[in-house]
């Protein structure tokens, strides 16, 4: 599916579909449509006067507009009232032209942007998320599927912006929204495939496979270079899997790139058994996405690779399964992690924040970092306390938490700030050791976060959990159900704004 910006009008003798979309209200409120309304014998007054119609959200309705105008078919999408007009309903319109890619064969098509008028999102903002709902709203995991006999995609989309001035612009942000959902569309996929096939080794496969390809570098460890580097909690985790570790290093540095590095981290966990502090059935059978931060990070960097951006970027991805077997690490265990402060391993299952504990550690001790951001599916808690509607995050920097709420609010990827409460240390003083990963359920979300910070050394940092947003449990507008890729829009927006 090739995508590119022209400026069209309807009644050009273009494409032989064409996608509108409608404000709410009277079909007099849309130019376009008043103008293909006229050109057509009043076929679109008909269906707003039958009620089958009016442009609220993510309304569809088809027309065969006749000898009118030259395209055969016509789609009109709701994205409701104009003065309402939000980037999401646009990603909402673009979601639902996707999925309509996905029911109805189109070869070809072109698409009509709404104008906002002078006031914001501008051109390039609404050519890039109307991109991003298209791609997202098509996109579709079908490799598992043994005779899938679905649509196939349109070839060439053009999506026309709503005047010729913003052409440029327009296709800029075109260009922008591709690569962000293609990035999500890389998380969605990494998630999806089952942890036979995910194994630590194809995580780190696939970050080359882009890295040689989007042309940044990528340097994998294996279990002996981790056990070098006495990253203990790592070696810990990976104890009871026959899957060999891998510790992913992903480097890029665009032209022009200022001083000072960032660095991202993010759970590779492959499978999460629990360890021996088993899981049970109910909350197993989705930890095949405990990797889903580890593929935020690579799908982001590759997408910021590919946008060409001015900065310097790190990702750090641990990465292991957590199994049970006669090597596995036990509850009682005392480990040393890479920035040598020993952990109590109070309960097996709290492995994603000591396999981070060693990425956190090596991101502050060799790199200097200008910030940390780490993203993880940490801890049940978040779910319960957020559901699945958005991330927690902690930060003790104000200034990096600006960053990502705005990046949060371009994404439309929710996140909420958690309190890094001093007290929240006491709760994982260990007897024995220097600390212990776990203080059981209570408050168990500020602890997961207190427990890194131990990690973090003198640097500005942020942690965002992520579990549960792995997965889509209902989709929505522009995501199906089933792996969601979330958080990868959000650190692309971060990215672009660092
Ligand atoms: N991977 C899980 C967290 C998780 C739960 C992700 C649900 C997605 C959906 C993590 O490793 C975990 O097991 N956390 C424990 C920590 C506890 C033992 C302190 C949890 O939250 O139950
Ligand atoms: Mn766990
Ligand atoms: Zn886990």
């Amino acid at each position: 599916m090739e995508l590119f910006c022209e400026f069209r009008t309807v009644e050009e003798p273009k494409s032989d579909a064409i996608i509108i979309f409608a404000w709410e209200g009277a079909v007099s409120a849309n130019k376009h449509l008043s103008d293909l309304d006229g050109w057509t014998d009043g076929s679109v007054s008909t269906v707003f006067d039958m009620g089958e119609f009016n442009g609220k959200k993510n309304q569809v309705v088809r027309l065969y507009p006749g000898n009118g105008i030259p395209a055969r078919r016509a789609f009109l999408i709701g994205i409701g009232r104009k003065a309402d007009l939000s980037l999401e309903a646009i990603r909402e319109f673009g979601g639902a032209i996707g999925k309509l890619f996905r029911e109805v064969s189109i070869p070809e098509c072109t698409v009509f942007l709404p104008d906002s008028g002078k006031q914001s999102p501008k051109a390039a903002e609404i050519a890039k998320t109307v991109t991003e709902g298209i791609l997202l709203g098509a996109h579709k995991i079908t490799e598992y599927k043994s005779d899938y006999k679905g649509t196939s995609l349109p070839e060439s989309v053009c999506i026309s912006p709503s005047s010729k001035q913003s052409l440029k612009s327009a296709d800029k942000g075109r260009e922008i929204g591709e690569i962000t959902a293609w990035a999500q569309n890389v998380t969605r996929e990494l998630v999806a495939h089952p942890p036979i096939v995910l194994t630590p080794t194809k995580l780190a496969e696939s970050a080359k496979k882009f890295a040689s390809e989007y042309k940044f570098k990528c340097t994998v460890l294996g279990k002996e270079e981790i056990r070098k580097l006495k990253m203990g909690c790592l070696l810990a985790v990976n104890a009871g899997s026959d899957q060999p570790p891998r510790f992913i290093i992903l480097e890029y540095k665009g032209r022009g790139a200022k001083k000072g590095k960032l660095c991202l981290i993010g759970k590779g966990i492959t499978f999460d058994s629990g360890g021996y502090s088993l899981k049970d059935a109910a909350n197993m059978v989705d930890m095949k996405g405990d990797m889903a931060g580890g593929a935020c990070v690579i799908a982001a960097v590759s997408a910021a690779a590919r946008l060409k951006l001015p900065i310097h970027v790190i990702g750090l991805i641990p990465a292991t399964e957590n199994l049970v077997s006669g090597k596995g690490y036990k509850p009682g265990d005392v480990i040393k992690s890479y920035n040598g402060k020993t952990i109590e391993v109070t309960n097996t299952d709290a492995e994603g924040r000591l396999v981070l504990a060693d990425a956190l550690g090596y991101a502050a001790d060799r790199y200097d970092p200008s910030a940390i951001v780490d993203i993880a599916t940490l801890t049940g808690a978040c779910r319960i306390a957020l559901g699945y509607t958005g991330a927690g995050y902690f930060s003790n920097d104000d200034r990096l938490a600006d960053k990502l709420e705005r990046a949060s609010e371009i994404s439309r990827e929710k996140i909420w700030r958690m309190p890094l409460w001093e007290e929240y240390q006491e709760y994982i003083i260990s007897i024995l050791a220097d600390i212990k990963n776990s203080a059981g359920k209570v408050g168990s979300l500020g602890t997961s976060a207190a427990f890194l910070s131990n990690f973090i050394g003198k640097n500005k940092w942020a942690h965002i959990d992520i579990a549960g947003m792995d997965v889509d449990i209902k989709g929505g507008a522009y995501i199906t159900k089933g792996s969601s890729g979330f958080g990868t829009r959000l650190l692309v927006e971060f990215l672009r704004n660092w």
